[in-house]
């Protein structure tokens, strides 16, 4: 499987992101991610379904929706209507996982688990069954632009050899955080197929030379 790019939304210019949108589909990218902040699970505030459901039109490319909130089973409905292709969750925002995950696939949509940078690669082992997306999350979310954590490049690894075990070759890798075209070489090698990356790509000369510089990494 080739690596895609899903540049994150969080790093463009909130007013304007429909054209932000617009660019990165052009530029390339594979996926929108778009982070979700609620205030509480982190100390940030970012945007909710009204947001997603103004974008929606603007590319046909996947949304890749980052839920950095907790209880999201009260309004994961809602990110689903307002066009969510892949709704993630965080392990420790919900008391009832695998209830969680399911509850995403019967709205028919992909379903992800982020874990934090101290949270164990063994929080999938018995919901793997319903997950289309593991995010590992390499800085502690809540903002962008901060240092990649590199004891996540075991953790990546690990989720690589179970996934590969429990013959989950469909299911995407994800990384998230920190992510400039040397620590995405890391990750790639340790088995990631997602590249998340807010500041690298929106600090490039273009999105489009930050994309392909991403998308470089693959041949290492
Ligand atoms: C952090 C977010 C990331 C963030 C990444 O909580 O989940 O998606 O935008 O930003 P960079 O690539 O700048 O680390
Ligand atoms: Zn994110």
């Amino acid at each position: 499987m080739n690596t895609m790019i899903a540049p994150s939304i969080l790093s463009g210019d909130f007013s304007k992101l429909g054209k932000t949108v617009e660019d990165l589909t052009r530029a390339g990218a594979d996926m929108i991610h778009i982070d979700v902040m609620d205030g509480h699970f982190v100390p940030n505030l970012t945007i909710g379904p009204a947001v997603i459901a103004a974008l929606r039109p603007y590319t046909t490319l996947p949304f890749d929706v980052h839920l950095m909130i907790e209880q999201p089973e009260l309004s994961i409905a809602d990110y689903h209507k307002a066009g969510a292709d892949i709704l993630t969750v965080h392990a420790e925002t919900t008391h009832h996982l695998q209830r969680m995950l399911k509850q995403i696939k019967d709205l028919g949509a992909k379903a992800g688990l982020a874990l934090n940078p101290a949270t164990p690669p063994d929080m999938m082992d018995y919901v793997h069954d319903l997950l289309d997306l593991v995010l590992v999350m390499t800085v502690n979310p809540g903002f962008g632009g901060q240092a990649f954590i590199p004891s996540t490049l075991h953790k990546i690894h690990t989720i690589r050899e179970k996934m590969n075990s429990f013959g989950d070759h469909h299911v995407l890798l994800e990384v998230d955080g920190g992510i400039v075209p040397e620590t995405a070489a890391l990750c790639v090698q340790a088995g990631a197929n997602v590249l998340v990356a807010g500041s690298y790509v929106f600090r490039a000369s273009s999105l489009e030379e930050g994309i392909q510089a991403l998308q470089g990494v693959q041949a290492h």
